[in-house]
């Protein structure tokens, strides 16, 4: 590796590892983080190995940050346990889970190797992973005087063949960074680790999750009639996870008076290639069928800018079932000044204010959330209440700029003191 030293820390460089090319949450809040170091310290090297081609590798272009990818076997970007027992639910048993696993464990020797060679050339000061499968991976691979840091997006506890993993390579790990204090102690207790672990709430691009801006007109993406001027759009903004609750959703939209002036929208598509812990659109619009709301809901399917899908919306809804870790999507409907309704639990609890900055329901509930819909479709004065301190709530906390000025210490103190044992 380079010499490492002060000089080290002028220019450091930085490889980001993700298992995916694809743009999930775990992604965006990677590309904020990217996009704001590069701005707080324009002559580091940033670098990011995608284990995936796709639209991840192409935004680094963006943001001056160099990117390639080297692709996952599928044995290894198929697996995942959110769905044995995870946020995901019981689908995949955990027996047929540790078999696939075991039959990853050439294809991962393999990768791994590859994974080395391209650090080798690379010749980083500090590695940064992102997503569980990286954690692994990227401690496995790692020259052992390079300094590791995981990012943690999820919690571990409900990830059981993870949280042994993790368990196993935590001493190849010099510290974590979590997005929330909840995912922070959640990752503590499941790994047990005297591990330093930092958190860094995410932030957004507040010029790009804006309340004003280009709106995408979500009747055409959705291939439906336009609605009349006096309908309430709501939505939930993001991948099909399971866990994020758009069955949830739907049952609430259906428990609505039918004269209410409302329509919904489910705004993204399934995005990664662990099948089980994602609907598909068409499972969607089968649910949205048999409840009788083919007319009163829209699927844009996937949306590039979800911020224009925001600002087209007057309701923006979150409902995960399960505690959400941090929330992304949450601050961006603050940031575009939208009324929200959130589930309250895990991370998410950090950030809203029930009745200032959203409306709170508990997680699955489903008379809870179509109570709150149908308060918040009556009442333009409330929305737009919750709408202004959203946005206040983002400006205080949420702008990017914070997440270079919090990162580049972290990473500076980490390779202090890898200089301080060398010498
Ligand atoms: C993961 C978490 C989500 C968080 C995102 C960015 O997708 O599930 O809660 O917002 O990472 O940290």
């Amino acid at each position: 590796m380079r010499v490492s030293g002060f000089a080290n820390l002028l220019r450091m460089r930085i490889v980001f590892l993700n298992p995916t090319g694809q743009i999930g949450g775990a992604e965006r809040s990677l590309l904020d983080f990217m996009a704001s170091l590069r701005e707080a310290q324009p002559s580091w090297d940033l670098h990011l190995v995608a284990g995936d081609n796709g639209p991840l590798v192409d935004a680094c272009e963006g943001i001056s940050v160099r990117s390639r990818s080297l692709c996952l076997p599928r044995e290894l970007a198929c697996l995942g346990d959110a769905a044995a027992g995870g946020p995901a639910g019981q689908e995949l048993s955990r027996a047929v889970l540790l078999g696939r696993l075991a039959m990853a464990g050439v294809a991962a020797a393999r990768y791994v190797h590859s994974l080395r060679c391209v650090l080798n050339e690379l010749k980083p000061d500090l590695i940064h992973t992102n997503g569980f499968k990286m954690h692994a991976l990227g401690a496995w691979a790692k020259p052992s005087n390079v300094s590791l840091v995981w990012h943690i997006h999820d919690y571990v506890s409900s990830r059981a063949v993870m949280a042994r993993l993790l368990r196993m390579f935590a001493g190849r790990c010099t510290a974590a960074i979590a997005n929330s204090a909840s995912v922070a102690a959640d990752f503590k207790s499941a790994l047990k680790s005297r591990m330093p672990i930092h958190e860094v709430w995410n932030a957004v691009d507040l010029n790009e999750f804006s309340p004003e801006g280009p709106k995408l007109d979500l009747d055409a993406a959705s291939g439906l009639p336009l609605a009349s001027n006096n309908v309430v759009r709501i939505g939930l903004v993001g991948t099909l996870a399971k866990w994020k609750g758009h069955d949830v959703l739907l049952r609430a939209l259906a428990m609505l008076p039918t004269d209410l002036p409302v329509r919904g929208y489910v705004v993204g598509d399934a995005l990664y290639q662990t099948g089980a812990s994602q609907w598909s659109l068409d499972e969607l619009k089968q649910q949205a069928m048999h409840l009788g709301l083919t007319k009163r809901v829209g699927f844009t399917g996937f949306v590039s800018r979800s911020a224009q899908a925001m600002r087209s919306l007057d309701i923006v809804v979150h409902a995960s079932t399960q505690p959400e870790p941090f929330g992304l999507v949450i601050a961006e409907a603050m940031a575009c000044r939208r009324a929200l309704i959130a589930s309250a639990a895990g991370g998410a609890n950090e950030i809203i204010r029930d009745g200032v900055n959203a409306l709170a329901h508990a997680p699955g509930n489903t008379d809870a959330l179509a109570g709150l819909i149908a308060r918040l479709a009556n009442d333009p004065d409330l929305r737009e209440k919750l709408g202004q301190a959203g946005r206040q709530t983002a400006e205080r906390h949420f702008d990017r700029s914070r997440l270079g000025l919090q990162l580049a210490p972290i990473y500076r103190s980490i390779l202090s003191a890898r200089s301080a044992q060398a010498a």
